[in-house]
């Protein structure tokens, strides 16, 4: 008669350990996963600031849920429009290698997915690792359609970092009582500058400085002595964010999904569209008291903005064995950041400098050394005339509008990539933007009379592998200001930034060509340049635009066509049967 025996643990270990061996081979530790993901766009009511509205979102959710994957790993998200607006999602940052096709933003790379139906997301995650963010890509439905891209390195690959104990993303919001798609097609009427967000937030809440907010307060419960990894992301719409924690100093350890040489600072600037991750080391022992961690804007433009400041609260759990003379947590004194002056650049200028790749053998920084095409773009406001039998609010009864060397783009009425891809650009666009701006003048001085921009639908044409090196310059035409510019496709190095107006003489002398940040996102400074150079490996129709919506919205955009190359794997291949059409 048989004897069934338990296994032993001796056995058991032995077994465990033969499994997890099976890691270590390397055609384990490379396994490429797919990640599957289901985005549904559906209304849902969400109160804020005792303010009831209903909000586009994906599966009811606000902020929308996170996506996470590994360095390698195929993400494929099924998006399920049900609601009546046109949507499209965007992986900000997210390479797209040749799947140019799943890029996301309305009218250059698809059409939008209309109610009712559906389009697929499918793309290879190559060569990143850290923190990126996906948003809606048409008008302004990111106000609420956005989520945290967690990008962890190769299954025993480690951080180039001490393991963190923990990993939190802190994703920054802003809060509209007002319906956002009114705001902006009532601004883009008026001509006028857009209504402002009554709140800023940190994970979709607002906090204590607000009214009613309270209960919606972030709150990071920590344990004294570790290591956290805060992963930062501003998905505000309009405005860069100063961030600060009371008595806490951090390490920021990597910017838009590269890591960069580690330094320490106790207060940092993020820009919409940027992320940042850092290293919080909590204090060695509970420190009695709890402390807040703040955001509010870095602005140096001349209109209105939300002046106001999010809060979340840092939380020590108290001692496990409470000594008699332990306060409840409600009763301990409450700390407060210092954050900086709204407007000041000089902390934002010292801050964005001290990025450096970390230029190593393990992660080097490809910079190219030397430039195909040169580029020098002026980027800043504008305007456009107010129609007859019209009054406008923009300046001097004018409409507000920007411009990229004072071309004001256009959206089309299809996809420009579409466009592209079968030939048919004819009607869609023009290949002849300018590579520098058609009349030179003094861009940082006394403002010329003439403001007016012209307006279309023009892009610069690549070939495969063009090296490029941009210089984007800030005009003060209504008001010099920052411009958080944001490329498609491509993450670019920032070899030089300046005041005043660029040099092409004296300035290329100082360019960073060794350990220059990489990054998709950049603050052109405020009545100053920065240089960035990339290598056009990319077939597409790319988008490059100002991060800040109402900027966009008013044509601080355009867009590269980065042709075929010879290769099969240097050609873009064909659409998704399911691409959405106009
Ligand atoms: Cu995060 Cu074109 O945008």
């Amino acid at each position: 008669m048989g004897v069934f025996l338990l296994p032993s643990p001796a056995f058991l270990g032995a077994l465990l350990f033969a499994l997890s061996t099976l890691w270590l081979f390397p055609e384990f530790a490379n396994a490429r996963i797919t990640r599957h993901y289901k985005f549904d766009i559906k209304l849902k009511n969400v109160t804020r600031l005792c303010h009831t509205k209903s909000i586009v979102t994906v599966n009811g959710r606000f902020p929308g849920p996170r996506i996470i994957a590994r360095e390698g790993d195929r993400v494929v998200v099924k998006v399920v429009n049900h609601v009546q607006n046109n949507v499209t999602i965007h992986w900000h940052g997210v390479r797209q290698l040749r799947s140019g096709w799943a890029d996301g933003p309305a009218y250059v790379t698809q059409c939008p997915i209309q109610t009712g139906q559906t389009y697929v997301y499918n793309f290879t995650i190559v060569g990143q690792r850290g923190t990126l963010l996906w948003h809606g890509h048409i008008s302004w439905l990111r106000s609420t359609i956005y989520g945290a891209i967690v990008i962890l390195p190769k299954r025993n690959i480690s951080y180039p970092f001490a393991q963190p104990y923990k990993e939190v993303p802190i994703i920054f919001g802003e809060w509209w009582n007002a319906d956002t798609e009114a705001v902006i097609s009532q601004a883009l009427q008026t001509g006028g500058g857009p209504n402002v967000s009554d709140a800023y937030t940190i994970n979709g809440l607002p906090g204590p400085s607000y009214n009613c907010s309270a209960k919606d307060t972030f709150k990071l419960k920590v344990k004294p002595g570790k290591t956290y990894l805060l992963r930062l992301i501003n998905a505000a719409l309009n405005d860069e964010l100063f961030f600060s924690i009371a008595n806490h100093t951090f390490t920021v350890v990597e910017a838009d999904a590269v890591y960069v040489k580690p330094f320490h600072t106790d207060t940092l600037l993020i820009t919409p569209g940027q992320t940042t991750n850092i290293l919080l080391k909590t204090k060695p022992h509970f420190p009695n008291a709890t402390f807040l961690m703040a955001a509010r804007p870095y602005f140096t433009g001349l209109g209105t903005f939300d002046n106001s400041s999010t809060a979340g609260i840092l939380e020590y759990e108290p001692p496990s064995v409470p000594s008699s003379s332990t306060i409840p947590i409600k009763n301990l004194p409450l700390f407060k950041p210092t954050l900086p002056p709204l407007n000041d650049t000089s902390l934002a200028t010292n801050f964005t400098k001290r990025f450096r790749s970390l230029a190593n053998i393990q992660f080097p920084a490809n910079v190219p050394q030397t430039v195909d095409k040169r580029f020098f773009f002026t980027v800043g406001l504008g305007s456009n005339p107010c129609p007859q039998n019209q009054t406008c609010q923009g300046p001097n009864g004018t409409k507000f509008a920007a411009s990229v060397n004072n071309i004001s783009f256009i959206l089309p009425t299809t996809a420009l990539l579409q466009a592209h891809f079968f030939g048919q650009s004819n009607g869609v666009y023009t290949t002849d933007f300018p590579n520098n701006p058609l009349i030179p003048f003094n861009y940082t001085g006394t403002p010329p009379n003439n403001t007016l921009v012209s307006n279309g639908t023009k892009v610069v044409q690549l070939s495969f592998n063009t090296s490029v090196e941009l210089v984007m310059q800030d005009t003060s035409i209504l008001g010099a200001e920052s411009h958080p510019l944001h490329l498609h496709g491509f993450n670019f190095f920032v070899v030089g930034q300046g005041f005043g107006n660029f040099d092409s003489k004296k300035d290329p002398a100082k360019f960073n060509l060794v350990d220059p940040v990489e990054r998709n996102t950049v603050g052109v400074p405020s009545g100053g340049w920065v240089a960035i150079r990339f290598l056009a490996d990319n077939p597409g129709v790319w988008f490059m635009h100002c991060h800040l919506e109402v900027h966009t919205s008013w044509g601080l955009k355009m867009a590269w066509v980065v042709r075929d190359g010879k290769l099969p794997n240097q050609k873009l291949p064909p659409p998704p049967s399911d691409l959405p059409k106009c």
